[in-house]
């Protein structure tokens, strides 16, 4: 788990630096991936490619790798690493500028960084129980469609959950739920699976596409929607999903029971599909 990638060339994670003046860090002006391995093969990874390249676009910065170089070199890592089950995590700063200034350099030369962490299993309660959840106004940003490094907003978030006990932030607009903290929310209301349609204030998560298209396949009725905190707290299932996380059972939402309390057959079976699709 201790080689990186930085700029061409791997090396031991703990050698692996960029300059002070790197935008990424002074501006957070960079974008990033975190693509779920399994068995050494990256999951979905042409579809994080996809949206790797429009978060580019949406920053507006040239893709530094066709998507064969892309390939090559994350799978070069992987390999490097053991393979195995792990996350890896890639990112695209505008790289270092020779003076601080908020203006695009015309030419940036970007600084590109992969690692791979290990990806443990949740705590088996995580499934008996579920989990916890608190809902908050969204104080972000509105281009959470672009995957941006600049997170705090998201990371304080994360923390007033873990404060209140919970393991998510749902984030509200205008009493709309949008997406929780780092993972895609999704519903079952009046027996039907629904989930915040996609606007730029949400990330368009590869693990809720996932979800989306084997729901279809599989004859679950599933809607992209407006769903209210008024629906939510109604619903019968909650759950969230990420890549990391893959699909978690919402147990509860600001101190309150979601439906029977406990972890639910359409989330159970969305599970099993999941699971079957990663194997
Ligand atoms: N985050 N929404 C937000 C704000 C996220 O940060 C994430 C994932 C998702 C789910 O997207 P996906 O299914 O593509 O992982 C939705 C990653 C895991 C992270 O920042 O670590």
């Amino acid at each position: 788990m201790d080689i990186a990638y930085l700029n061409g060339q791997q090396l031991p994670l703990a050698q692996a630096s960029v300059p002070v003046l790197d935008r990424g860090l002074l501006f957070a002006d960079a974008v990033y991936e975190v693509i779920p391995v399994y068995a050494g093969k990256a999951f979905l990874l042409d579809e994080h490619l996809q949206r790797l390249a429009n978060s580019l676009a949406g920053i507006r910065l040239a893709n530094p790798h066709t998507d064969d170089q892309w390939q090559g070199l994350l799978n070069a890592l992987i390999d490097a690493n053991g393979g195995g089950d792990l996350s890896l995590y890639l990112q695209v700063t505008r790289g270092a500028a020779p003076r601080r200034d908020h203006r695009l350099p015309e030419n940036p030369t970007p600084n590109v960084i992969a690692f791979c962490q290990s990806r443990k299993p949740p705590d088996a309660a995580v499934f008996d129980q579920g989990v916890a959840t608190i809902s908050m106004q969204d104080t972000r940003w509105t281009h959470c469609q672009f995957k941006s490094t600049s997170l705090l907003a998201n990371i304080l978030a994360s923390d007033d959950a873990a404060r209140a006990g919970a393991t998510e932030a749902i984030m509200l607009r205008d009493g709309q739920v949008m997406e929780g903290a780092s993972s895609n929310i999704f519903a079952v209301i009046d027996g039907v699976v629904q989930t915040p349609r996609l606007r730029p204030e949400i990330l368009p998560g590869i693990t809720r596409g996932l979800l989306l298209k084997l729901a279809k396949a599989n004859a679950v009725e599933c809607l992209e929607t407006d769903v209210s905190l008024a629906q939510l707290k109604s619903a019968e299932e909650i759950w969230l999903t990420s890549s990391i996380r893959e699909i978690f059972p919402v147990t509860r939402l600001d101190e309150q029971p979601v439906g029977t309390g406990k972890p639910s057959p359409i989330w159970a079976q969305m599970r099993r599909l999941i699971h079957a699709s990663t194997a």
